[in-house]
């Protein structure tokens, strides 16, 4: 087997911390999950729901992280707004669904009442309250909201920088992909018995990729994947697509996949007998040619990125993979008392044909299917178990589930008398450099 080595990270921000070992204990320990609720998760921007689940007024969005619940809703000034999940008289969950459209937001316990805006307007039998209720007061305390290519973060630090300044480099690379115009196909909940950065950090290295996903090798190019590092803990890699695995021998015919693309994009397969490494140049050509008739916009795409795969993972918790016409966001959020669980979420997008492209750019619209066209109603968020995808009840796509077998073993692993400190390799380095910005934002010296 050729040995090809990565390239050379890029690292563009460093930790201001001298890396420190990774030891189970933060994966396993109520304490350090207690650490993380005083001093992390308070702190940064979280991704929270997707802009399309708050469009109209009175809708909105429960977002549970651990033990915080936050609700996110349209409010009648055409904002979004942000608020704890707290009624403001003796504390019980005002909202106990996940998603809907409200007129008012009514406490299920008194029947204390608030706009979808948080605005406190009734109080059943105010005058039992001596002196009154302040309804500024009272209403629910609000959450800082910013949305970025039509997904929704929250902070609940009013003196963090901006979403857009946080993400820095990240979000001028993401925002060319157009999150926004793609359509939600897939919404899924696996509940995991791991804890969430266990899950995270399985996403945030491709040594894996060879020895539990073999299937990669026929797609994608992981070898000579390029690693950036990003200032407060972000990360991204980018893998050449629609080509094979450069240490492996390369396949004298086309694969199924690239068989499927040439059929996309009207190309005769049998070109690449023998030259299937030249599959790649060939599709961004074709690409670039047949794109507006297909009613794809690639105008802000880059050559490579037309066949190419980047991940982006936006510290702490959520990862962002992004191709031409399709994307995924991930996202692992804690459980509310157990270091050995998490929530693993899923939100699949694809880009659909518009008409529009074609038109703009002068050409006949041709979609590559009718079918294609067809409006998506959103999908229900499912949820389930790991045992449902181990035991295939369930699926969230063949790469995630052959992770999903095996993360419950590593969490296993760390309570081991035997296991002390992770030992990482260079092309684990997005993982040494997230736990890196984890420890600062800890507090560690
Ligand atoms: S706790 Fe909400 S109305 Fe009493
Ligand atoms: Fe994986």
């Amino acid at each position: 087997m050729a040995v090809v080595r990565p390239k050379p990270i890029i690292n563009h921000g460093p930790a201001p911390i001298q890396s420190l070992p990774i030891t189970p204990e933060r994966y396993i320990s109520a304490e350090w999950m207690q650490r993380e609720n005083d001093l992390m998760w308070p702190k940064q921007w979280l991704f929270a729901c997707l802009e399309q689940d708050v469009r109209e007024t009175g809708e909105f969005v429960r977002f549970n992280l651990g033990r915080e619940s936050i609700i996110i809703s349209r409010g009648r000034d055409g904002e979004v707004h942000a608020m704890y999940n707290a009624c403001q008289h003796r504390g019980a969950r005002i909202c106990v669904t996940e998603r809907g459209c409200v007129e008012s937001f009514v406490c299920p316990y008194h029947g204390w009442s608030y706009r979808p805006d948080g605005h406190l307007v009734v109080v059943p039998s105010h005058h039992l309250f001596e002196g009154g209720v302040n309804r500024e007061e009272r209403s629910l305390p609000k959450v800082r909201c910013e949305t970025f290519m039509g997904l929704v973060f929250i902070c609940m630090d009013n003196s963090a920088l901006p979403l857009l300044e946080s993400l820095g480099v990240i979000a001028e690379r993401l925002a060319p992909f157009h999150l926004e115009r793609m359509t939600l196909v897939g919404d899924q909940t696996v509940f995991l018995e791991a804890n969430w950065k266990a899950v995270f950090d399985n996403f945030g290295e491709l040594y894996h990729v060879e020895h539990i996903h073999p299937q990669h090798a026929m797609l994608f190019d992981c070898p000579t994947a390029q690693v950036e590092l990003f200032t407060n803990g972000h990360t991204s890699v980018e893998i050449l697509g629609h080509t094979v695995n450069s240490t492996m021998p390369v396949p004298p015919t086309m694969n199924f996949y690239q068989l499927a693309q040439c059929e996309k994009f009207g190309m005769d397969p049998t070109t690449f007998d023998g030259h299937v490494l030249d599959f790649r140049l060939a599709m961004q050509r074709r690409r670039r040619e047949m794109g507006a008739a297909l009613g794809y916009d690639y105008s802000d795409l880059s050559d490579s990125r037309l066949t190419d795969i980047e991940q982006f993972n936006l510290f702490p918790n959520t990862m962002v993979t992004v191709q031409p016409e399709a994307a995924l966001v991930m996202r692992a959020r804690p459980h509310p008392s157990d270091p050995n669980k998490c929530y693993w979420d899923k939100f699949t997008f694809k880009l659909q044909p518009n008409p529009a492209v074609a038109e703009r750019a002068g050409v006949t619209f041709r979609p590559w299917r009718e079918s294609e066209l067809l409006p998506i109603p959103r999908p229900v968020h499912d949820e389930f178990t790991q045992d449902d995808v181990i035991a295939g009840r369930k699926t969230m796509d063949a790469t995630v589930d052959q992770d999903i077998h095996f993360i419950r073993d590593v969490q296993a692993g760390m309570h081991s008398r035997g296991f002390t400190s992770q030992l990482l390799n260079e092309e684990e380095a997005r993982v040494q450099h997230y736990h890196d910005w984890l420890d600062h934002f800890m507090g560690a010296r």
